[in-house]
């Protein structure tokens, strides 16, 4: 519970690119949670195609019109930054039992760290149930469309990212 009373909810991830799939699981778990925090995750392993600050802004841009859901960045052990926000909850997705091993390992990892942080799991709408932000950008690059499966923005950038590359 936030100090204010809030109950609120830090959904983590590289989002590299944020996908419709990411936008499913926000907009539902806006509606559990008094507030929603998309936390982008600074250094991800592998070099981003879409770096932090794209990153931050494609979410923003998406979410403008929800005042419960908030964008941010954040480094360093997960369940620090949840604890700094306020927040007692991580959200994750879970699409398929290939997710489920690292998820598992995950959420059993964060709540030995800090055993009063909860993560929770909700399933994809099942249009979203195969699609993965690494699968998005293989298809882009190779010439496919992912129209429907990412914002629109994301889209127009996927198209310009090849286009340049
Ligand atoms: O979208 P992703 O890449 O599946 O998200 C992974 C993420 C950001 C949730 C995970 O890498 C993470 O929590 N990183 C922060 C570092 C950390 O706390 N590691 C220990 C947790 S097991």
């Amino acid at each position: 519970m936030g100090s204010n009373g809030e109950r609120v909810a830090v959904y983590p991830g590289s989002f590299d690119p944020l996908t419709n799939g990411h936008v499913d699981i926000i907009l539902r778990g806006s509606k559990i949670f008094d507030r929603i925090v998309v936390a982008i995750l600074e250094n991800v392993e592998k070099t981003p195609l879409f770096g932090l600050e794209e990153r931050i802004e494609i979410a923003r841009e998406v979410f403008k019109q929800q005042s419960n859901v908030e964008v941010d960045e954040f480094g360093g052990l997960l369940v620090d930054y949840v604890e700094q926000r306020g927040a007692d909850v991580i959200v994750r997705g879970l699409r398929a039992i290939s997710d489920f091993e690292y998820e598992l390992q995950m959420a059993l990892m964060n709540h030995r760290l800090n055993p009063q942080v909860e993560t929770i799991f909700m399933m994809p709408t099942e249009p979203y149930t195969y699609v993965s932000s690494k699968l998005v950008k293989e298809v882009v690059m190779l010439g496919g469309s992912v129209s429907g499966l990412v914002p629109k923005t994301v889209e127009r950038l996927l198209r310009k990212k090849r286009a340049s590359s």
